[in-house]
């Protein structure tokens, strides 16, 4: 088959990864992919973003299936416009895609299928929404409704951090069009878990459990990223658990887009906090999570190209998904100043060091200059991900071959995993 995957980060770099893997895979292409994934794919200069672009050249070239991986192309309709030509695409409608693209659109869905979250305001005038987080008082949860690259969500330790925010997305235009309808909600406590889960419209077969890591700075501390690491399994998440997410969450979840006439297919991300009183959704995501991907893949023993046209087809309740026992972590190597702002366009040394000492390294933000070197460019470089029979060892793991890294200013995290392995991580 020859298949192409849409995006151009970590997570693409992983999903080409394991596809190039599949004997099914005879011909890989990635838009617009970077350095590394041109080591296992084609890469196609394309942007993401262009739908119109993107089904003329799968047309054009036979493309058999397309990956559509990141939330913009989803939520801009390319699925649909894929279909409409005729291509099967993998990765929700964008009248499902919907699900992550508007908070206030997934908030009312919980609410009307009784799906357990944060109780929840929706505001498109600012000094009524300024009012309420007076009323409420803190800490409290201000999220722009619309896609804000992972960033729009604060959670303000006090009503005038809480305002703060409001005045930025609502006044400021922090966030375009996105911050200018604003969900306001509860602050729930307690530890979270990722569970993505694939879906083919009426079934749902959840992933690995994981954890990524979106702040900044060690400790939890510093601004919201795109992600600056992740772990699975996360030792949290329990069988007894993973049974009533999926009664209370995940099957109401995809039943609910049914009902509402937006079958979900693709990968459907739920957010969730353990608080005392159970399970909570905290958000969802349309697509594959970016690092979580890293990871969950590692571990994936199933022919991931049979997952996805399962998924496409109706027929995920006919394959065996498989996952490899132990753990694994990915460790993010950003470029300093991060997520604000930062340089690039320095060499990174000691990849194939980090790949000797075992490590699968995906590239995020990187190029390749005349002579074959390879250079940051993005704010996010590299995943370096490590696997092992335990948490504690991958961790250790992922540590010992990012080490042997080096480029100007790297910034990573030193706690990735170390908090719930020091716990005695599975
Ligand atoms: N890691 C969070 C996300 O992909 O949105």
């Amino acid at each position: 088959m020859k298949v192409l995957v849409v995006g151009g980060g970590g997570r693409e770099h992983a999903i080409c990864w394991k596809l190039a893997q599949s004997p099914k895979v005879t011909e890989l292409y990635c838009a617009p992919g970077n350095a590394g994934i041109a080591q296992v794919a084609q890469c196609v200069p394309i942007k993401a973003t262009d739908v119109d672009a993107m089904v003329a050249y799968a047309k054009e070239n036979a493309v058999d299936f397309v990956m559509v991986a990141p939330d913009d192309p989803l939520a801009l309709g390319m699925v649909d416009a894929l279909e409409a030509a005729g291509i099967p695409a993998f990765g929700p409608r964008a009248n499902a895609a919907i699900i992550e693209a508007s908070k206030a659109f997934s908030k009312e869905l919980m609410k009307k299928y009784r799906i357990p979250t944060a109780k929840y305001e929706t505001f498109t005038d600012l000094s009524a929404a300024l009012r309420y987080v007076e009323e409420q008082g803190a800490p409290i949860v201000v999220k722009a409704d619309g896609l804000a690259l992972g960033k729009g969500v604060t959670v303000a330790a006090t009503v005038a951090e809480a305002q703060e925010a409001l005045r930025d997305m609502m006044e400021g235009g922090k966030f375009g069009k996105s911050g200018a309808t604003v969900v306001i909600e509860a602050c729930m406590t307690g530890p979270e878990v990722t569970v993505l889960a694939f879906c083919d419209g009426k079934h749902v077969v959840p992933m690995l459990s994981s954890q990524d890591h979106k702040r900044a700075f060690d400790g939890d501390q510093g601004p919201n990223t795109g992600g600056m690491g992740a772990f699975c399994p996360s030792p949290h998440y329990t069988p007894a658990l993973a049974e009533r997410c999926m009664e209370e969450i995940f099957l109401p979840t995809v039943r609910a887009m049914e009902a509402e006439g937006r079958p979900f297919k693709g990968v459907l991300y739920f957010g969730l906090m353990l608080t005392p009183d159970g399970p909570r959704v905290v958000e969802y995501n349309a697509r594959f999570g970016d690092p979580e991907t890293q990871p969950l893949l590692s571990m994936l023993d199933t022919d991931l190209m049979d997952i996805l046209e399962a998924c496409v087809n109706g027929t995920l309740d006919q394959i065996d998904i498989r996952w490899r026992p132990g753990a694994a972590c990915c460790v993010v190597l950003a470029s300093g100043g991060y997520p604000v702002r930062y340089q690039s366009g320095f060499p990174i040394s000691g990849l194939e060091e980090a790949a000797k000492a075992g490590a699968t390294v995906f590239h995020a933000g990187t190029k390749r200059d005349e002579n074959g070197t390879y250079l940051t460019a993005g704010g996010r470089v590299l995943g370096v991900t490590a696997t092992a029979a335990d948490l504690p060892e991958a961790v250790r793991n992922a540590y010992a071959a990012a080490a042997r890294i080096h480029f100007n200013d790297v910034h990573f995290r030193h706690d990735i995993g170390q908090k719930i392995a020091a716990e005695g991580g599975n």
